[in-house]
């Protein structure tokens, strides 16, 4: 029996995820369910070391190669140290963005397409989420709520860049259908909140692991 559960939360910059995970937080806090609640890149030590080189606009010579390693490799290090033994324990881990973040933006986003997947395939471990949910918004209108001081370096790239990586997405939601959850992020904080929820029941109800935390 798989112990655990996973969830991650995807979605443009500006989209409204961060609002959202403040949401999931207070859904599992409300029935007294303890989470594992961690982010991409980061969540140790390590990965938030190399998030500060990642998101350093000073770094503008950084090519999109090393870029997509050093995601993965914060996510390497991530996957074995705390969402592994996380739900081997039977925990349920929420996380900020997973591999698809990188499928989307370094794959489509920089257009280094398959490899990405193959230095991800490493990274991961055969760690996948159960349930994705996936803020979908115009890319432009997200960006547009981020000052500009405020940016960090991939928020600073071209809308072309950000358009191509929300293409991104919904080519992958459109592969892993049972697994991406598409939510509409234009609509109000509440409205999406209820949408979340839904699924958020539906899936506790439905897993056949056990959850430990409760
Ligand atoms: P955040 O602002 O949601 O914390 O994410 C940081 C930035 O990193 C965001 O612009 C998306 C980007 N990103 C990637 O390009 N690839 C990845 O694998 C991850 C996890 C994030």
């Amino acid at each position: 029996m798989r112990k655990g559960l996973f969830i991650s939360i995807e979605g443009s910059d500006g989209s409204g995820k961060s609002t959202q995970i403040e949401n999931i937080k207070l859904f599992f806090a409300d029935r007294g369910i303890d989470i594992v609640f961690t982010r991409e890149p980061g969540g140790t030590v390590i990965g938030e070391k190399l998030r500060e080189i990642i998101l350093d606009k000073e770094l503008t010579e950084m090519s999109d190669m090393t870029e997509a390693l050093l995601y993965a490799a914060a996510r390497a290090q991530h996957v074995r140290q705390v969402i592994k033994p996380a739900l081997a324990a039977g925990k349920i881990v929420v996380c900020d963005r997973f591999a698809d973040s990188s499928i989307a933006y370094q794959g489509y986003g920089r257009g280094l397409g398959e490899p990405v997947s193959i230095i991800n395939g490493f990274a991961i471990d055969g760690c996948i989420p159960d349930v994705t949910f996936l803020m979908k918004m115009d890319p432009r209108v997200g960006r547009r709520r981020i000052r500009a001081e405020q940016q960090d370096r991939l928020e600073r790239e071209q809308d072309d860049f950000h358009i191509r990586a929300f293409e991104g997405y919904l080519a992958l939601e459109k592969r892993y259908p049972q697994r991406i959850v598409g939510i509409d992020a234009s609509r109000g904080i509440e409205e999406i909140k209820l949408d979340i929820y839904k699924k958020l029941e539906e899936v506790l109800q439905s897993v056949p692991w056990q959850i430990s935390g409760k």
